[in-house]
């Protein structure tokens, strides 16, 4: 693992690069809700996809002592203020880690590999190869904490610090973050997440169909939601209510229990939106057309028997999952019965990808 984290690397360590591609993740039990410094209020669990996904190189150059933190940031090669605040809250958050960090300036360049603007969340897959690439500078310049097996956990631990969810697109597959531990072997942590590889063979390939509903720019970020949990009303509720979901949910992957499975997904992406609707400056982040969607999935399954079932971020956009089994008949479902209802009859294919990031050559 070293050796392959450290020959990632180009150059040396006055003047290096290094790449990596991190994918995004959708969450089934959602994290909602955080306390101290980016730690959750609850347990959540994720599955990481192949085809979304945010590649970024980072390039470093030695500088005077002195001149503190610097960087520029571009996407796809042109420079990007937007997300500049962000991106140096995240470092100044990770200083302590890599000490050495503000004798460099950096630069990074990330591209996605899904269109643009189709309302798809990025700062999961981002955050996530901004801290691979700063995990391997780190391993590159000596520091202990990144050279051994536990590369991966630190990585993770670094990217929760600049998107809680990233901190689960660090791993391929199916992930959990937060206290609940899945057995023995698999620990849990508010700090970093682990992943989750008791899978029955039913969730071994599974599909995600992203449903565009709508595009348009959140009206409220989850960070200003996750706020929003502090004195919510149903706050401790939530996390009880997660945590058992996680239970539930757990055992049923274990398992190979389809019903349950589906029943916890659809609980925890309708509790989710109700959470931002009851909160005290309550807000809809669901489009008209996003139930109207939830209800033909539902009614075709009650026809059918195809195993499949919805799950929302915070935004107005549906991931349908199903086991790959069902592809063909999910395919012709949207055709002839969703596209009219979403956004330039726009859909994604997607699955559950269990390689998970990758170093790439500079
Ligand atoms: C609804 O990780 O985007 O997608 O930590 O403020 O960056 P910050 O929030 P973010 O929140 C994601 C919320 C969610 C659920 C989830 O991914 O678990």
């Amino acid at each position: 693992m070293n050796s392959f984290v450290i020959n990632s690397v180009k150059g040396d360590i006055n003047l290096g690069q290094v790449s990596w591609e991190a994918p995004s993740n959708i969450a089934l039990v959602k994290y909602w809700g955080k306390k101290g410094l980016q730690l959750p209020m609850n347990s959540s669990l994720s599955l990481s996809l192949s085809s979304s996904k945010t590649k970024t190189t980072l390039s470093w150059r030695k500088k005077p002592k002195g001149e503190g933190l610097s960087f520029d940031l571009l996407f796809e090669g042109k420079k990007k203020v937007q997300f500049q605040n962000k991106i140096s809250t995240f470092l100044e958050r990770v200083e302590d880690k890599i000490p050495n960090l503000k004798d460099y300036h950096l630069e990074f360049d990330s591209e996605n590999t899904f269109p643009h603007s189709v309302g798809i969340a990025s700062s999961a897959s981002s955050m996530a190869s901004l801290a691979l690439c700063l995990g391997s500078f780190a391993a590159y310049s000596g520091n202990e904490s990144f050279l051994g097996d536990t590369f991966f956990e630190e990585v993770s631990s670094m990217a929760r610090l600049g998107s809680g969810s990233a901190c689960r697109s660090i791993y391929g597959g199916w992930a959990s973050w937060g206290p609940y531990q899945i057995d023995n072997h698999e620990k849990g942590s508010d700090f970093y997440a682990t992943p989750f590889t008791k899978i029955d063979p039913l969730f071994k390939e599974m599909s995600d169909f992203i449903l565009i509903v709508d595009s348009s720019p959140k009206k409220v970020s989850s960070t200003k939601g996750h706020a929003l949990m502090e004195g919510h009303p149903f706050a401790e509720a939530r996390i009880l209510q997660a945590e058992n979901n996680m239970n539930k949910l757990v055992d049923s992957i274990i398992k190979g229990n389809w019903d349950v499975f589906q029943s916890v997904v659809e609980n925890e992406a309708l509790s989710l939106h109700s959470l931002m609707m009851s909160s005290k400056d309550p807000y809809i982040l669901m489009h008209p057309r996003s139930l109207v969607v939830i209800e033909k999935i539902k009614e075709m399954r009650a026809k059918t028997g195809v195993k499949c079932c919805f799950t929302l971020d915070a935004g107005p956009n549906i991931h349908l999952l199903c086991p790959k089994s069902e592809n063909t008949s999910i395919k012709r479902f949207i055709e002839s019965n969703l596209q009219e209802f979403l956004e330039n009859k726009n859909w994604i294919e997607d699955s559950v990808g269990s390689l998970g990031p990758k170093a790439l050559e500079c």
